[in-house]
């Protein structure tokens, strides 16, 4: 992990670090064992769903990417978390190419969207990075 961390140092270095306490490698596995996070699971998810998963999941035009939905929150949490930045939500990959940027999928949410504020709350209160 520390090997990790130090190769993929910048943004990479938050990720290994999110999730509440206890969540990564507890069992020195480094899996992480699925979180309750219900803002995720009854908010977020169902916008993810019906904006994304049409394109996101097995058979989609996006399903080669690093973003692809199963239908399981629990399960997804974990995947969806790699593409955002708590400490710099509206820069998150997640939300830079809902708004289009660099996209093939095009502009889904627009930033004054009901549903990109949602998202975007939800990234904020996820715990920060602490980089050494
Ligand atoms: C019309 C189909 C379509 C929809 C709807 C769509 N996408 Fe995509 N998305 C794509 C395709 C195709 C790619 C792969 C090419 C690219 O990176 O643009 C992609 C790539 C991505 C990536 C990976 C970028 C990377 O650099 O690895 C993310 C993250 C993403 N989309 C987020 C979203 C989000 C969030 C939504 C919903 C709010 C969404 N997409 C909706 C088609 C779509």
């Amino acid at each position: 992990m520390v090997f990790l961390s130090a190769a993929l140092l910048g943004w990479a270095c938050a990720d290994f670090r999110r999730g509440p306490a206890g969540d990564a490698s507890a069992d020195g596995t480094g899996e992480r064992a699925p979180i309750d996070d219900p803002v995720f699971e009854n908010d977020v998810y169902p916008i993810l769903q019906a904006r994304c998963q049409d394109c996101h999941s097995k058979g989609g035009s996006g399903e080669y990417t690093p973003y692809v939905l199963t239908g399981d929150a629990k399960a997804d949490r974990a995947m969806v978390v790699m593409l955002v930045s708590p400490s710099f939500p509206e820069g998150s990959l997640l939300l830079l190419r809902a708004t289009g940027y660099d996209h093939l999928g095009g502009q889904i949410l627009s930033v004054d969207d009901p549903d990109y504020a949602t998202i975007q709350s939800w990234i904020s209160g996820l715990p920060q990075a602490t980089c050494p």
